[in-house]
This record gives structure tokens, sequence and C-alpha cells, in this order.
């Protein structure tokens, strides 16, 4: 199977956040905490050289702790600052402030030894289809916050939201990229809701799903739709199927169905807190991706 998906609005989309970017002191990056690396657009590093920078592992809520944490401090002794966050829960943002206060240190102090003071920071807001954005956008700006309209230079049609006299923001597009060079990244961002699921056949992304899940969680999928784990990934779909009453009306088992409960339950969280990758080890002869998850 070859996933690919780059529909023409995400190049559009590309060109108006290189554009944008020049505008921009801090660059907002949500990823999925499920598959940190894997939900990392590429071409952000590169665009957003020089500027300040802030990791969100959104959904953390559906991850699993252990590899929250681990997740934050691969990001941390990267530069970055992080932070775990479920975008739904404005009563976690508390940090949220600080920590972009923090992010751009350097263009503060640049400022006031400029004498200007008090002038926002502007944040754009990146990340892939489905990871939460419009989400973390309203959860953190509520109705309160004051649709500013275009400024002069910035692309029209992206969206800037004033948070308060401190900060203010630049919502984007979801945004993937053109080519998904390691297969495995694609079949993440399959099982995560990112790619628009009519272009995938779905029982093959069920049964990547199954394949992970049974080497990683072993027991999850016995537990949940009561599967024999040991049968091979084809016969667990059926089997979730009869679980599901996902039957075909001239007989046999709706296994396409079943593939999409399934999924709905993982993306929903029902099938418990799941991380489908671990940061690369570090060795002394330098990062291996020993840890990555591969189903
Ligand atoms: P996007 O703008 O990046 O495309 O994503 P969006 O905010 O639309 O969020 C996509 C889905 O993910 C939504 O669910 C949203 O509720 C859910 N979501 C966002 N952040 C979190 C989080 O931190 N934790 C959890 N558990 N879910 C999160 P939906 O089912 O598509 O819509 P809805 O019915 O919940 O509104």
């Amino acid at each position: 199977m070859n996933i690919q998906w780059y529909p023409g609005h995400m190049t559009k989309a590309r060109r108006a956040m290189k554009e944008d970017i020049k505008y921009i002191d801090l660059i907002i990056e949500l990823v999925d905490a499920r598959a940190p690396l894997s939900s990392r657009n590429p071409d952000i590093d590169e665009m957003g050289k020089g500027k300040a920078r802030l990791i969100l592992l959104n959904k953390a809520d559906l991850a699993d702790e252990a590899g929250n944490a681990a997740w934050t401090s691969y990001f941390e002794e990267k530069g970055f600052q992080v932070m775990s966050i479920d975008a739904r829960q404005k009563a976690g943002f508390k940090q949220i402030h600080p920590i972009i206060r923090t992010a751009c240190q350097e263009k503060i102090e640049r400022d006031r030894r400029r004498g200007i003071l008090n002038r926002p920071i502007r944040a754009m807001v990146v990340g892939i289809p489905n990871v939460g954005k419009s989400t973390f956008i309203n959860s953190l700006a509520g109705k309160a916050a004051a649709k500013t309209g275009n400024k002069p230079g910035v692309t029209k049609g992206n969206q800037w939201i004033r948070l308060n006299k401190q900060v203010e923001l630049l919502d984007t597009p979801g945004i993937l990229w053109p080519k998904f060079e390691d297969q495995s990244v694609g079949l993440k961002l399959a099982f995560l809701g990112s790619i628009h699921d009519e272009i995938l056949n779905k029982d093959e992304i069920a049964a990547g799903l199954c394949a992970h899940l049974t080497k990683f969680y072993p027991g999850l999928l016995a537990e949940r739709y009561g599967c024999e784990e040991d049968a091979g990934v084809l016969k667990l779909l059926e089997q979730i199927a009869v679980r599901r009453s996902c039957l075909r009306k001239g007989g046999g088992y709706d296994t396409s169905r079943a593939a999409g409960f399934l999924l709905d339950d993982f993306r929903g969280g029902k099938l418990g807190r799941i991380t489908l990758e671990f940061p690369p080890v570090t060795t002394p002869e330098g990062e291996t991706n020993g840890c990555d998850q591969d189903a």
C-alpha cells in the first residue's frame, strides 16, 4: 500500500505560510502526542529557521503518559519549549502564556534594547489536519478574541486572532507535505485520521493498526473485542466484525465496517492511551531510530 495525500490546496497553503512566516516571532507547532515525529511537518524546521519555537504535544490525554514524558524530554533536549496539552481542556492552559514569553525571551530583550515596549508577540499556529488546531485556538482565544483582519504583507485569508495585548495568533490551514518517504509515517497519519479517509483502503489501515496493537499493546484487542490475538490480522478484523455485529446482508463478515469501528475506537481513545512511536535513542555514535514503533 502506498499512502500519499497532498491535494492542491495544501500547495497553496504552504506557499502562503512561507510568505507569512517572515512576519512572525514564534511558531506554535501542534503535533499529535501519539506520534509526535510522524505528525511533524518536516518543512517547518526549514521554513522556521531563526524563529522562536514552541511544540505542543496535543491529544496528550490519548497517549501513553510515559510516552508524553519521553517526548517532552526529547524536544526539550533539542532546544524547543514543549508542553503536553488536551486542547479541549482550557483549564490546563495556565502555563501557555508564560511558556510563550519564555520562548520569545530573545525577541522581548531585543525590543527592549531598541526602546520598543509592549509590541505583541506574533505567533503562527501550524499543524497537520485533524491535530486539533481549531480546538486549541478556540480554547485559548475563547469568544472574546478579536479577529483582527489582515495585516499588510500577510497573505489574505489567514486569520489573525488577538489573544490579549501581548499575543496575536495567525491561524493557518492544516497541511501535510508532498511525499511520505517512509510509509510507516503515512500509515500512522492514517491511523490518526490526518489523511482523508476516502483515499484510503480502510481494511488495510485497520489491519496495520491491528498489527501494531498486538505487537506493542498485547491483550488490548482481546480485552476490547474478545479477539484471539495470534489468529493473524485478517482474522482479527473478522473477529471484530463478529463482536460488533458487522455482518453482510448476503452472509459473511463486513470487515470494512469493522475496520471503521476499530479506527474510530482508536481515534476516540476508546482503546485506552496508546503511543505509536517513542523517541529515537541517542547513542555515542548518534541517534538511532531503534525505538520507533513501526506497525
Ligand atoms: P484541526 O483544526 O487541526 O483539523 O482539528 P480539530 O480542532 O478540528 O480537532 C479534530 C478532532 O480532534 C476533534 O474531534 C476534536 O474535538 C479532537 N481533539 C482536538 N484536540 C484534542 C485533544 O487534545 N484531546 C482529544 N481527546 N481530542 C481532541 P471530532 O470528533 O472530529 O470533533 P468534535 O465532535 O469533538 O468537535
